[in-house]
């Protein structure tokens, strides 16, 4: 089985973009993931291709019209899950992103100028989904970041299949942040003049030791940055 994105966009070269590259690109060549780029504006009908209007109301910018992302929809096959990218959605994150990986075909409609014509994310129920409370200039870059969120977790897209597991938000954190990592050499002197040691715990080999330090760190990062996950 693999994950199918369709992406419906003005700007279908902004694909695939990173996930051209590193594990998600070597995924996309071993078919463990496809996608289909489809340019919106194909499905203008006008003679100046035209497939925004001014909105009804009153105010700044321009409005995508529904009846020409409706057509680029309706080319789509196996649209599967649909999904308008936009900061008025219900905020992305670990599990959803668990969810959409386990789908075949998703439906990511990316928005230019200030909107799109509700009724075609009515008629078609779009779920909406943002990636977090700032405004971006496009759905673009937030499709690929929820690519890449499902990609990794795929099945033998990531080398280590333990590190999903204990990362952030992973099944063994207990949805806290991670604790710090560390690497040879045991001793380092930065470029500030001092020396940085490798925490003792993590030298010695008791694990069971080890477990508690990190936990403990966990604990300590998750309280000080993001106590609302507490
Ligand atoms: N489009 C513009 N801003 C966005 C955001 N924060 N999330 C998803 N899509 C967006």
């Amino acid at each position: 089985m693999s994950l199918n994105f369709n992406l419906l966009t003005l700007f279908p070269d902004m694909f695939p973009g990173m996930l051209g590259h590193s594990l998600a690109g070597r995924a996309h060549e071993r078919g463990d993931w496809a996608f289909n780029a489809i340019d919106i504006r194909d499905f203008a009908t006008d003679n100046h291709k035209t497939v925004d209007d001014t909105p009804y109301g009153g105010g700044a910018g321009m409005v995508m019209r529904a009846d020409v992302i409706e057509s680029a929809l309706l080319s789509v096959e196996k649209p599967g899950r649909k999904i308008y990218l936009s900061p008025r959605g219900k905020v992305f994150n670990q599990t959803l992103a668990k969810e959409l990986s386990q789908e075949e075909n998703i439906t990511l409609l990316c928005g230019r100028y200030e909107g799109i014509d509700h009724r075609v994310l009515e008629a078609h129920e779009f779920e909406e989904i943002s990636i977090g409370d700032y405004v971006l200039s496009g759905g673009e870059p937030a499709a690929l970041i929820m690519m890449d969120a499902c990609i990794r977790l795929l099945p033998g897209v990531m080398g280590n299949v333990d590190t999903a597991d204990n990362e952030s938000f992973g099944a063994n954190t207990g949805g806290l942040l991670e604790y710090p990592h560390y690497t040879r050499p045991a001793e380092w002197t930065a470029s500030n003049g001092k020396t940085y040691d490798v925490p003792e715990v993590l030298r010695g080999g008791n694990h069971a030791d080890i477990d508690k330090w990190r936990e403990e760190k966990s604990l300590k990062v998750t309280k000080a940055v993001r106590p609302d996950l507490l």
